[in-house]
């Protein structure tokens, strides 16, 4: 029987036309957070599966029906990260980072994991890049972190980009809302579907998560909203926030619906949305989080992020794949094996000395095939080397732009390229 493995549904191989794209963001990404003086923070592929219980919230859909867990042959059991804000909240109490200073900027580039129904933009396999400043209660610090989710869409030349916010306040205002809001909505002649029927018991503040149009109208017509019970102080935290963003232009909107589906948010909730998108239109989202340090075991210590999908980047960008591979400096023909293991030892020399790039033979092709690839990598010198060229201790280097031909001696090869004269 023919053997015909595949990827597993959700997931994507990056093929080298792909990774290029790939770093070149990546690398724009390292530069921006190192300039706003962020630093990296890189945690394991998988948890404890505690953490994302108490983290994200139980009756969460990530947490409910989105998890990969399973019980590890020792018998804890063990998930892979569905996000990566309560991986670095658990690194930054385990290594005491709020000892050492009193704000902690990082910054992660990295994969996630997701049971999601795949489609254009939503993979079970995911990447994001994202911030925690974790240490600051002052609104200076959201408006710092939602100008720099706008600021690096900007800095990818994306426009068309819609700024929501919110506030749904202090934890101790959430009981008194939810009781408001499920009198609301247990009242005759509402039919809001079945998984919302269960959240209003479980955890009403995700009502606002469902996207079915008829659960939208109801809450619409009858649903009182956070914004309108949070206190004075929270709502003067909200406009400093958002007079922070008026003076760096950042174009928002305020949206009193968005309440953002994971448990541990306090104070400000944002999502970056584009219309490029389609269905899954969210860029980024993030949030106060002034309980989570507390929540898994730290100090009380308030904190503000935001993640971003990668590959919704991509689709806004519109360039998932670039077919100009970067050209190479050298390829060495060898033509025997002799040769072949000559070239070898001056090819380490002249990447030791010069950094260049070169590139060896090992199909043992004829000089014209290996001349073809060398047209094909768009190198800018072939260095030739044969039996002849060996018998008399040269080799020959071709200018591919030029067109010229000189010999050298194997001796003088490794010094003979300058980096100036590429
Ligand atoms: P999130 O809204 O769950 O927040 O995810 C953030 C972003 O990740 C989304 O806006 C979207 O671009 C991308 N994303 C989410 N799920 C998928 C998927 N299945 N496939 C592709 N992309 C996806 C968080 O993860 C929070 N940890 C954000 C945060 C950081 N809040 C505070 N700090």
């Amino acid at each position: 029987m023919m053997i015909n493995i595949k990827n597993i549904k959700g997931t994507k191989d990056l093929l080298p036309n792909e990774t290029i794209n790939w770093r070149q963001i990546e690398n724009i990404i390292h530069h921006f957070m190192e300039v706003h003086g962020y630093s990296e923070i890189r945690t394991p592929v998988f948890e404890n599966t505690k953490l994302f219980h108490r983290g994200i919230g139980e009756n969460t859909d990530i947490v409910s029906k989105e998890m990969y867990s399973w019980t590890d042959r020792g018998g804890d059991s063990l998930t892979l990260r569905p996000e990566l804000t309560a991986p670095v909240v658990r690194s930054y109490i385990q290594h005491k980072m709020g000892k050492s200073r009193p704000l902690n900027r990082l910054y992660y580039i990295d994969s996630l994991f997701r049971r999601e129904r795949p489609q254009k933009g939503r993979l079970r396999q995911f990447h994001q890049f994202g911030i925690e400043a974790i240490g600051s209660p002052f609104p200076e610090q959201d408006a710092e972190v939602i100008t720099m989710a706008y600021k690096i869409y900007e800095t990818f030349g994306i426009k068309d980009l819609s700024v929501r916010i919110n506030s749904i306040g202090s934890p101790e205002i959430r009981t008194p809302y939810l009781k408001k809001l499920r009198d609301a909505l247990t009242v005759k002649n509402i039919n809001l579907c079945n998984t919302c029927q269960k959240r209003i018991n479980k955890n009403a503040l995700r009502l606002f998560d469902c996207k079915k149009i008829s659960c939208q109208k109801i809450l619409d017509n009858n649903a009182p909203l956070i914004f309108d019970f949070i206190n004075k102080n929270d709502r003067l935290h909200f406009e400093k926030v958002v007079s922070i963003l008026k003076q760096m232009q950042i174009p928002y909107k305020h949206d009193p619906k968005l309440v953002r589906g994971l448990d541990y948010y306090t104070h400000t909730t944002f999502e970056i949305t584009s219309s490029e998108l389609g269905a899954q239109d969210a860029l980024c989202g993030g949030g106060r989080y002034d309980k989570l340090v507390e929540n898994l075991g730290g100090d009380p210590t308030p904190a503000v992020g935001f993640a971003a999908g990668i590959e919704r980047l991509f689709i806004a960008l519109g360039k998932e794949t670039n077919p100009h591979p970067p050209p190479g400096n050298i390829y060495f023909i060898t033509l025997g094996e002799e040769a072949t293991q000559k070239g070898f030892v001056i090819s380490e020399k002249i990447r030791e000395k010069h950094g260049l790039s070169v590139i060896n033979e090992t199909l043992q092709r004829s000089m014209k095939a290996q001349m073809r690839e060398a047209n094909r990598l768009k190198v800018q010198y072939v260095i030739i080397l044969g039996d002849n060229e060996i018998k008399k201790d040269l080799a020959i280097v071709k200018n591919m732009d030029s067109g010229q031909q000189e010999e050298v001696s194997l001796k003088k090869l490794p010094n003979h390229f300058m980096i100036d004269s590429l």
